[in-house]
């Protein structure tokens, strides 16, 4: 039997996702359906004991650059010599139309430590693989769509600022910042290392 046509739309859409750094404000979805996008990753990825950790708030707009502003503020801080190129990596940033913050509950995580204390050492494993699982289920789903997206980390330099500014819960810990925009410019080649090197299989 041959793989389903279903099947092949989800290997495309798993193809499609890349880093696209070079982005603009004109989105070709609306807003409501790149909300709708964040809210179905999160509801449908699966979690340890079904514990739905993740935590998402989505920036639009000036809430978007004031994101980049106070994070080019806090690097600036720790940064030795030239900022120029920082600066201009963080304004490719703000130039986009919007950024995902991920954070995983950690409430959620100490209560399932105290309450399985067999697993323990397990869950804030367990937690950030829910968190990669849910950006990556955002990530494809918007590049379907034709919106492009890159992820970076500037947590925990930022988590104060963002903290502060947006209101976040003290228990939520920020994992990921996913931009995302219109696509000025496609992503290049990738290397792929032999599958076959990656992939092992046994049995008949
Ligand atoms: C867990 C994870 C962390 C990443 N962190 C960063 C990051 O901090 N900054 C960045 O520019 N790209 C980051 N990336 C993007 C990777 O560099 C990129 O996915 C990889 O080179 C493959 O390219 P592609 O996304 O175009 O397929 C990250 C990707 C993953 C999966």
């Amino acid at each position: 039997m041959t793989l389903s046509s279903e099947t092949h739309s989800l290997f495309k859409a798993t193809e499609s996702r890349r880093s696209i750094y070079q982005l603009n404000d004109k989105t070709p979805i609306s807003k409501d359906d790149i909300i709708k996008i964040v809210e179905h990753s999160i509801k449908y990825t699966p979690s340890s004991f079904n514990s739905q950790t993740t935590r998402a708030v989505v920036l639009f707009g000036d809430d978007h650059k004031a994101l980049w502003e106070l994070t080019a503020e806090e690097v600036k801080k720790v940064a030795p010599g030239d900022f120029a190129p920082t600066q201009a990596k963080i304004d490719g940033f703000a130039a986009g139309a919007g950024t995902v913050l991920f954070f995983e509950d950690q409430s959620i995580v100490k209560s399932l430590q105290e309450r399985f204390s067999l697993y323990a050492d397990n869950f804030p494993v367990w937690s950030e693989q829910t968190d990669g699982m849910v950006t990556y289920a955002v990530w494809t789903d918007l590049s379907v769509e034709g919106v492009g997206a890159n992820l970076q980390h500037y947590n925990p330099l930022i988590d104060g600022r963002v903290a502060e500014k947006w209101n976040i819960p003290s228990d939520w810990l920020l994992r990921s910042q996913l931009i995302f925009g219109g696509i000025d410019a496609e992503a290049g080649e990738k290397d792929f290392m032999p599958v076959d090197e990656r992939v092992l299989t046994f049995g008949a």
